[in-house]
């Protein structure tokens, strides 16, 4: 989709890291913006920096309660006319070791992260197959094919999130829609702000695993979102983003147990 002139664009997650570049870059490139966001505040700073620029239509969503989001998507059609682009970017994690993380924690991530791509998805499908082009992104992560000790939660979100995504690139291969498979490796953005941390490989707490995430993610959260406004324009169906997931999509590839093994020893010495 090479021109987001006057396009119509679902962004979820919009009111922090990544969703929020997300929703300038569009903006700046003449897109129409529906955001949603489960946290209202955030999500209304993102709408007044882009106060004057696009037509904005603003929901507060839990993106894993299904009913809240088939409503958006309603409501978006209505106030639009129309959707192309739907980026099912908001996402959460909880770091504890999979024998100590309760059901209700774990569920909370698989809820927010694979239900909510989920239901953004095919929310949107049917009408999104009737427009001459149209573009789907599901955030995953490097996460979704190396898994990292102590996010197993967020580890099986995102994989489950990469099956999701190629299962579309099969059932929607003779349609005009784009179904981009998002995996970025560190961003700096709140994410693990807004964490719940129980627990750290590396030991400390919560301020000292935030200071030691900062410093590991190379990448902007203004990098990611130029790149997958690329990856939309150049109708691509995988996006790695950042050197470091370029160097973990190819040790994975080329020593698939060996690295998984490297990946935990390293996370368990460092955190
Ligand atoms: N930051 C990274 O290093 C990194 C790496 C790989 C993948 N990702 C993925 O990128 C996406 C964006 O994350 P980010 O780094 O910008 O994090 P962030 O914490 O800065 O932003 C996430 C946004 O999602 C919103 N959100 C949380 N739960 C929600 C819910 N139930 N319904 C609606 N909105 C909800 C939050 O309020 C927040 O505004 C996520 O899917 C994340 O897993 C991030």
């Amino acid at each position: 989709m090479e021109d987001l002139k006057n396009k119509v664009a679902v962004v979820t997650g919009a009111g922090s890291g990544i969703g929020r570049q997300l929703a300038h870059q569009l903006a700046k490139a003449g897109a129409e913006l529906v955001l949603a966001d489960v946290a209202e505040k955030k999500m209304q700073q993102t709408v007044g920096e882009l106060h004057g620029q696009t037509k904005i239509t603003s929901h507060v969503v839990d993106v894993s309660k299904k009913d809240q989001v088939y409503a958006m998507a309603d409501a978006a059609l209505k106030a639009h006319g129309q959707v192309d682009i739907v980026i099912n970017n908001a996402g959460v994690t909880v770091l504890q070791p999979l024998d100590e993380v309760s059901q209700e924690d774990f569920e909370w991530v698989m809820n927010v992260n694979f239900w909510g791509v989920v239901h953004g998805t095919l929310a949107f499908l049917k009408h999104l197959k009737t427009r001459p082009e149209a573009s789907v992104v599901n955030i995953s992560s490097v996460n979704g094919f190396i898994p990292f000790p102590n996010n197993g939660p967020y580890n099986c979100s995102k994989y489950a999130v990469y099956g999701f995504n190629e299962t579309l690139h099969q059932e929607l291969a003779d349609t005009g829609i784009v179904v981009t498979s998002v995996h970025p490796g560190g961003i700096r953005t709140d994410i693990i702000r807004n964490a719940k941390v129980h627990a750290s490989p590396g030991g400390g707490d919560k301020n000292e695993i935030v200071g030691r995430f900062d410093n590991m993610a190379r990448t902007s959260a203004e990098d990611a979102a130029k790149a997958i406004i690329g990856a939309i324009r150049g109708k691509k169906k995988k996006l790695l983003i950042g050197l470091d997931a370029y160097a973990m999509d190819i040790a994975k590839r080329l020593v698939p147990e060996e690295f998984v093994g490297f990946v935990g020893m390293m996370t368990k010495r460092l955190g």
